[in-house]
């Protein structure tokens, strides 16, 4: 049987409490086997560190002093905040991170090695604290040029705008780095349609502004988006026409006003003037 559970890797826990939610989980996270006998978790929602019995926690929450994630606050926009959390020197955080996030997220291999990556934290902030409501990670140094190597939308804050809030912060920093980035694949189906999203409204919104020819070498200097999956992009859109062996944008504003219609609601904004970040040395 354990080898079955093993193979098959089984959910265990059901659900798990974090502030003031209760969360149905999506998929396995191998958590420690101490745990192996547990139905539901009880988090920390500010050092993540998690527990069998809600008496563990509420003890917890007595003596615990943090109030937002450890680590530098690196934006911050009315209520909403981002925390940069170095997985060096938070590595118990990042570990409780990483088997929380893999409740939610199914084919990604869980890093022990956090020491490698960065981990921006999304909190929505009040008087009791700054809330995660999501997060995405980052490797220090990426061989493949990935800026992205998971990101998650904490389901109680699912279909708000997050998501494309980290996406496009996650370029935001890219733009700083001097780089293009993409994410690490391969990408969930929520996560596929958020990206596409994300490229789709901002390469949108360029060619409606832009006058003239535009090429895809200037799209990606402009958004840090590599140059494949913007051809991607343009050519799921129909607006990429192939003459004389070479790929031409063709912008049709009628065609692009209805593509803009259809890609919805912006969401939410990452204001730059608020991001004060170097990157990673
Ligand atoms: N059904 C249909 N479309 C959806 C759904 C859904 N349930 N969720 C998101 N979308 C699409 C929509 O087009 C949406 O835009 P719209 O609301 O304007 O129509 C767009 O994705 C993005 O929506 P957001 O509200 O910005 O994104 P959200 O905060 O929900 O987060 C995310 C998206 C992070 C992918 C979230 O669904 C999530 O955490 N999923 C579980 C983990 C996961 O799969 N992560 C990606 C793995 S790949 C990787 O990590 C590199
Ligand atoms: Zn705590």
């Amino acid at each position: 049987l354990r080898e079955h559970e093993e193979f098959t890797k089984v959910k265990n826990i059901a659900t798990i409490e974090l502030g003031r939610y209760e969360i149905e989980t999506w998929y396995f996270s191998p958590f420690p086997p101490e745990y192996n006998d547990c139905v539901k978790l009880y988090f920390c929602e500010f050092c993540l560190n998690f527990m069998k019995r809600k008496e563990q926690l509420q003890r917890h929450m007595k003596k615990c002093d943090l109030k937002h994630p450890p680590g530098d606050e690196i934006y911050r926009n009315g209520t909403l905040s981002m925390f940069e959390v170095d997985g060096k020197k938070n590595k118990v955080y990042g570990q409780n991170l990483c088997y929380l996030a893999k409740l939610f997220l199914d084919h990604k291999t869980l890093y022990y090695d956090v020491d490698l990556f960065l981990f921006y934290i999304l909190c929505e902030c009040d008087d009791r604290g700054c809330h995660m409501v999501g997060y995405f990670s980052k490797e220090k140094h990426s061989e493949e040029s990935y800026n992205l190597a998971c990101i998650l939308t904490l389901p109680p804050y699912q279909r708000k705008g997050y998501g494309k809030f980290l996406i496009a912060f996650s370029y935001e920093l890219s733009k700083k780095e001097g780089k293009v980035g993409t994410p690490e694949r391969p990408l969930s189906d929520l996560g596929m349609l958020s990206y596409r999203g994300y490229w789709t409204r901002v390469l949108l919104e360029i060619l409606k502004k832009h006058k003239g020819n535009i090429s895809i070498k200037e799209l990606s200097d402009m958004t840090a988006i590599r140059a494949e999956d913007i051809l991607n992009t343009l050519q799921n859109l129909d607006l990429i026409q192939y003459r004389k062996g070479q790929h031409a944008i063709c912008a049709d504003p009628k065609v692009l006003d209805r593509h803009l219609k259809a890609a919805g609601r912006g969401g939410l904004d990452v204001d730059v003037t608020k991001l004060i970040w170097t990157p990673y040395k």
